[in-house]
């Protein structure tokens, strides 16, 4: 078993699927015997960072602050996972040297289709003019361009998105490929499979 900690930091839009998607991800994760954290931007504004607003300087605060914890929670062998817009390139990066096991998702959604979901009801304030700084409507909110993984909600399930980023976790090293029955890696036996039907047995 890996027992190394690392950080998967889920950046995007609010309602673009952070918290839903990371929920999955920690809930398989800890199936897989991992110790976890779950860091919702939510709930860490409601204590760790009550009292910031969102201006540059109080998001940038916040991002740092998060990144803070998931750097010690990384370096004692659990997983920290993520979930805040972090709309600015620049303290993304010093969280990405901060943190040497750091993975970036980026939860990439149309704006269209947010303001047409909106959930929480919090576009359709900021379009009014209710909500002064928000992000993707009158705040800036900088794609990343080196994210380690990017799914996409508009157009497929919270699972699929789930799905890639373990996926791509176990690409990178972070979690083993699950067995199959037959005890190799889903990839050792489609290479197996492979040689076999090759050679004219299957
Ligand atoms: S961040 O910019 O500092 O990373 P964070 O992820 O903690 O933001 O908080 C975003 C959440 O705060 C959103 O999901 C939304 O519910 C709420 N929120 C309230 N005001 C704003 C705003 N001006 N911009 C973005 N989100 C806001």
């Amino acid at each position: 078993m890996n027992e190394r900690g690392f950080t998967i930091w889920f950046t995007g839009l609010s309602g673009a699927g952070k918290t839903t998607v990371s929920k999955i991800v920690a809930d398989e994760l800890k199936n897989r015997g991992l110790k976890v954290e779950l860091l919702d931007g939510d709930v860490v504004r409601q204590n760790l960072s009550k009292g910031l607003g969102f201006s540059k300087e109080d998001r940038d605060t916040n991002i740092r602050r998060i990144g803070f914890v998931c750097q010690l929670l990384s370096r004692n062998g659990v997983v920290a996972v993520a979930a805040a817009i972090a709309p600015y390139a620049s303290v993304r990066k010093e969280n990405r040297e901060l943190i040497s096991d750091y993975v970036e998702v980026f939860a990439e959604c149309p704006l269209e289709t947010l303001v047409a979901r909106d959930a929480k009801g919090l576009y359709k304030k900021a379009l009014a003019g209710e909500i002064k700084n928000f992000t993707g409507v009158n705040d800036p909110y900088e794609s990343p361009t080196d994210a380690d993984v990017t799914f996409h909600s508009d157009t497929e399930t919270p699972e699929a998105s789930a799905q890639r980023v373990i996926s791509k976790l176990e690409e990178m090293g972070y979690l083993e490929s699950e067995k199959t029955i037959s005890g190799y890696t889903k990839d050792e036996e489609e290479k197996v499979n492979q040689r076999l039907a090759d050679l004219g047995y299957l």
